[in-house]
C-alpha cells in the first residue's frame, strides 16, 4: 500500500515504511533501501544504534527519488537523552541529509553516557553487572529537549518503545506542550497491543509496528492460522500478517535485505472480517508474547 496516513502536526506518513534493523552488513541495507525505492516505498526506517545511516544515506541519494517525496525516520539512542540535537546532528552528518521527517525516541530510558553506547542492548551492563540507567533523569526530561529540535532540522517528532503508563507521564508533565507524533513498538499478531493502540489512537498518536513478521525467525510465517488465511485468499504469509496490522491503521515497518521480498511487502489487501478476527486471536490460542529484547530490564523497570 502506498497510502498514507496524517499525523497530529499535520504531516503525512506512508502506511508502508521499509525496517532497517539489523540490516547491519553495509551491503545488504544499501541494496534493500534501494530496492524499497525502486519497488514505490517512500518511508525508510533508521536509528543510530542500527549503524547503517552512512549507507542508508547514500542509498537515498543514489536512487534518485527526490528527497522531499521520501520520508526518512531515525532515532535518538539511550546514551544521547541529554543531548538530541548533537545526536540528530550527528545522525544527519552520517546520512548526509539537511533533515529527517522524524525523530524518535528509541526507549524511554536514559542510559550512562560514558556507557555502552555501542553495544547491543543485552550486553549493557556495568562491571558490576548493574545497568547503567539514570535514576535521576527521566523522558520527561529528554522529551522539553527534543520538543526545542529546529523545524529545518526535523519535521516531527515521536516515541518508542513506551507503554501506556509512559505516555500518560509524558502527556500530564507540566513541561510536555508537544504530544508525540508516533509511538513504534514492537506488535504483531503474538503481540497485539490492543490496549496500547487504542490508548495511542485516542489521543492522536499513530502507532509504527516493529518486527511486524515477529522479527528474526519470523514465526508468524509458519502459523497455521495465517497460512490457512493466505490459501484461502491467495496471498502469501506476510501478506496477512502486513495486511492486518495496516488495517487496523497501524503503519508497518517490515524488514527484509531481499529485493523480492522488499517489493512483495509493500502490497497489501483487504482481510475478510472473519478473516481479520481469526488472525486477531492468534495471540489468544498461542499465548502472547514479545519476540525482540524481552529481558531488557531497563524496558520493563520503566513500564
Ligand atoms: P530477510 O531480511 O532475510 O528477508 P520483521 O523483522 O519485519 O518482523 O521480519 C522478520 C524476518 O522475516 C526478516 O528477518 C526477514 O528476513 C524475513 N522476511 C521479511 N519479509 C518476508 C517475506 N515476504 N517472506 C518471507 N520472509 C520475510
Amino acid at each position: 500500500s502506498t497510502k498514507t496516513l496524517k499525523l497530529n502536526d499535520g504531516s503525512q506518513i506512508p502506511i508502508v515504511g521499509l525496517g532497517t534493523w539489523q540490516a547491519t552488513d553495509e551491503r545488504d541495507a544499501y541494496n534493500a533501501v534501494r530496492a524499497a525505492l525502486d519497488a514505490g516505498y517512500r518511508h525508510i526506517d533508521t536509528a543510530a544504534i542500527y549503524k547503517n545511516e552512512v549507507q542508508v544515506g547514500e542509498a537515498i541519494r543514489d536512487s534518485g527519488v527526490p528527497r522531499e517525496e521520501i520520508f526518512v525516520t531515525t532515532k535518538l539512542w539511550n546514551a544521547q537523552h541529554h543531548e538530541p540535537e548533537v545526536a540528530l546532528d550527528e545522525s544527519l552528518q552520517r546520512l548526509g541529509l539537511d533533515y529527517v521527517d522524524l525523530y524518535l525516541m528509541h526507549w524511554p530510558v536514559s542510559l550512562d553516557k560514558s556507557y555502552m553506547k555501542e553495544s547491543p542492548l543485552e550486553l549493557m551492563k556495568r562491571p558490576d553487572g548493574t545497568r547503567p540507567v539514570e535514576t535521576d533523569w527521566t523522558f520527561i526530561n529528554t522529551w522539553e529537549l527534543m520538543q526545542k529540535l529546529p523545524k529545518n532540522k526535523v519535521r516531527s517528532i515521536g516515541v518508542s518503545n513506551f507503554s501506556v503508563n509512559n505516555l500518560k507521564d509524558l502527556l500530564k508533565a507540566p513541561t510536555t506542550n508537544v504530544v508525540p507524533t508516533i509511538n513504534q513498538v514492537e506488535l504483531h499478531p503474538l503481540l497485539p497491543q490492543y490496549e496500547l493502540v487504542d490508548y495511542c489512537q485516542q489521543n492522536k498518536i499513530e502507532v509504527e509496528a516493529y518486527s511486524p513478521l515477529g522479527s528474526t525467525s519470523a514465526p508468524l510465517l509458519s502459523e497455521p492460522i495465517v497460512i490457512d488465511v493466505a490459501k484461502k485468499n491467495g496471498v502469501q504469509p506476510a501478506h496477512v500478517v502486513l495486511s492486518w496490522i495496516v488495517q487496523r491503521n497501524i503503519i508497518v515497518l517490515p524488514k527484509s535485505v531481499h529485493a523480492e521480498r522488499v517489493a512483495a511487502n509493500l502490497k497489501t489487501f483487504t482481510l475478510p472480517e472473519e478473516d481479520f478476527d481469526a488472525i486477531g486471536k492468534i495471540s489468544q490460542q498461542r499465548g502472547e508474547r514479545r519476540i525482540n529484547n524481552p529481558n531488557f530490564e531497563p524496558f520493563k523497570t520503566f513500564v
